[in-house]
């Protein structure tokens, strides 16, 4: 057979396969039954972008923005606290934050915190110390709930981390409140259900969370930044990365220290190469 027509023959296999191939969803929905219908949300649901000017930890060579993360955490302990958690974190990690250690001693006192009472061993409440955890807004789940139209306000000590592009999403969440646009709802019946809110930029545009920042000025900010419902969205959504990933600025500055080490280990290969070689390569010409 010659080279040709075994080209050939070859060709047309990988066609043919390519074909059923293509044909294999067909064949699927065929016997499975057609793919489901998208849900009408989709048409309201976008995508967020984050905060215009980005964040300042963004990037290869991104830095915290100290003043930020305490604005962010005044934030967090004045709105969100009421509802979410940050159970991972210490209130001894605070430091972190550009703190002092008596501003941290001060901090902790100012939340309540379980205890015990260490005359008879009831459960009680006291002041929080620095090597406290962040306390839990509801005793238990099933409280937590109850008091939220049936969602479970989560965690968020790592929040940022648990959805895609999360500083980003936090901040397009806190800020996607409003209504959905009535033609198009009317056209695609859709209807926010009683209890929950609007949020275009929530995955299914139905969220239990009522808009936590509803009016500028809603935090007195302890630097005088004025407080716009972005401002706080931004300070809050920087605040939970680091919650996240503390380590995140010194995580950057090592791979440009790894990236420096190889480039000069490569060089000193390169080097060595050339002494090793220099006596055993015949001369050209
Ligand atoms: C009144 C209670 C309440 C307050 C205050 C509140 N939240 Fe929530 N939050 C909720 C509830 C309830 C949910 C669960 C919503 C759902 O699943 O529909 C939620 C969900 C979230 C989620 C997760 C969304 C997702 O993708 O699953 C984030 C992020 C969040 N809140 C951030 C915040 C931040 C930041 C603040 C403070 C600015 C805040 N929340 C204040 C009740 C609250």
């Amino acid at each position: 057979m010659s080279i040709r027509l075994g080209g050939i023959i070859a060709g047309l296999a990988i066609t043919l396969v390519l074909v059923l191939w293509s044909l294999a969803p067909g064949a699927y929905n065929f016997a499975f039954g057609p793919a489901p219908e998208k849900q009408p949300s989709y048409a309201f649901y976008e995508h967020g972008e984050g905060p215009a000017n980005g964040f300042s930890f963004d990037g290869a060579f991104g830095k915290w923005d100290y003043a930020q993360l305490q604005r962010g955490y005044q934030v967090y302990k004045e709105v969100c606290s009421a509802c979410h958690s940050l159970k991972f974190v210490a209130f001894r990690n605070l430091q972190d934050l550009g703190y002092t250690e008596a501003e941290v001693d001060a901090e902790a006192a100012s939340w309540t915190v379980p205890g015990i009472d260490p005359a008879t061993g009831e459960t009680t409440t006291r002041p929080g110390q620095p090597t406290d955890y962040f306390p839990m807004p509801f005793p238990n789940a099933i409280a937590a709930a109850a008091a939220n139209n049936n969602a479970i306000p989560p965690d968020l000590s790592l929040i940022t981390k648990a959805r895609h592009d999360g500083s980003n999403y936090v901040y397009s969440l806190l800020t996607g409140y409003g209504e959905a646009d009535p033609a198009k709802a009317a056209k695609v019946g859709f209807e926010t259900p009683d209890g929950l809110y609007f949020n275009k930029h929530f995955p299914n545009v139905n969220i239990a969370m009522a808009p936590p920042l509803a009016v500028d000025g809603q935090v007195t900010f302890a630097d005088g930044t004025a407080s716009t419902i972005p401002q706080m969205a931004t300070d809050v959504a920087a605040f939970l990365t680091w919650t996240a990933e503390p380590s995140l600025v010194e995580r950057k500055q090592t791979g440009w220290f790894v990236i420096g080490f190889l480039l000069f280990a490569t060089v000193l290969a390169f080097l060595s190469y050339k002494q090793i070689w220099a006596g055993l390569k015949p001369k050209k010409g």
